[in-house]
């Protein structure tokens, strides 16, 4: 009996909903991060909007969720699609890309997610949990100055080097991830495919290139 009750479709609905609004979290992280390279102030004031903004607050346990949803329906499609031996489910669902970042998503999955882990430890623990913990009367110890932590850490050529090689993990996952999850919500006809794998390709490498920027401008600046 397949556990999880719902149909593979159904999981692969979720899989891309997730995966889609994880894409848009990309854009809005990306836009914040990038402010960093033009002011020390302007990034500061961002950061101070994103901590205490109320539908930013209420949007962090959502985003929290996708995560959670993504990553649980990466193992339980995973899982399945080993038993049912690979790639098999690209021919049954009519996909031809059987491309590296295709077979290796949950690699690249894994490889994203273990960055995610040094990167919240690194920042959001530092930044937006002391200023949420601060609003719940807790303990907290508030970053007036997340600019320069960001300075500090990519200043470090370890950090940075291993933060580009995660960027460019989730260029891989991006670069199939995109089309796919647009696939699986059905745009899948002959004259969608090829726009949408062109629309994954720029999307991935402006995704890719403007989180690369960040690290690179605090190393050599
Ligand atoms: C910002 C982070 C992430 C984004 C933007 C993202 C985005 C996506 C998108 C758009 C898809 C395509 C969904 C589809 O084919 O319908 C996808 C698939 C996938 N993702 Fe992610 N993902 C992220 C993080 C992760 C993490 C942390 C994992 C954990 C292991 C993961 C594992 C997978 C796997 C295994 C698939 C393929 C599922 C399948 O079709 O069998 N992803 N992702």
């Amino acid at each position: 009996m397949s556990c999880f009750c719902l149909s593979s479709l159904a999981k692969k609905l979720i899989m891309s909903i997730s995966g889609a609004f994880l894409m848009v979290f990309l854009v809005v992280h990306l836009g914040a991060n990038l402010t960093a390279l033009f002011s020390q102030e302007l990034y500061n004031e961002v950061c101070h909007f994103m901590d205490t903004n109320l539908l930013i607050r209420v949007m962090v346990p959502v985003l929290a969720a996708g995560f959670a949803v993504h990553i649980a329906f990466a193992l339980l499609l995973t899982f399945q699609n080993f038993m049912a031996r690979g790639e098999q489910r690209y021919a049954v669902a009519g996909k031809s890309d059987v491309s590296w970042s295709s077979r290796n998503m949950f690699v690249l999955g894994v490889i994203v997610l273990g960055f995610l882990a040094l990167h919240l430890f690194h920042f959001w623990a530092k930044m937006q949990l002391q200023t949420f913990l601060g609003l719940m009367g807790m303990d907290a110890v508030p970053n007036h100055d997340p600019y320069t932590l960001v300075r500090e850490l990519f200043g470090n050529p370890v950090y940075s080097v291993v933060y580009l090689i995660w960027i460019w993990a989730l260029w891989f996952h991006l670069t199939h991830g995109f089309w796919s999850a647009f696939q699986s919500m059905g745009l899948n006809n002959a004259n969608w495919l090829p726009r949408l794998k062109v629309a994954g390709t720029v999307y991935a490498w402006v995704i890719a290139l403007g989180f690369s920027a960040i690290p690179i401008y605090f190393l050599f600046f």
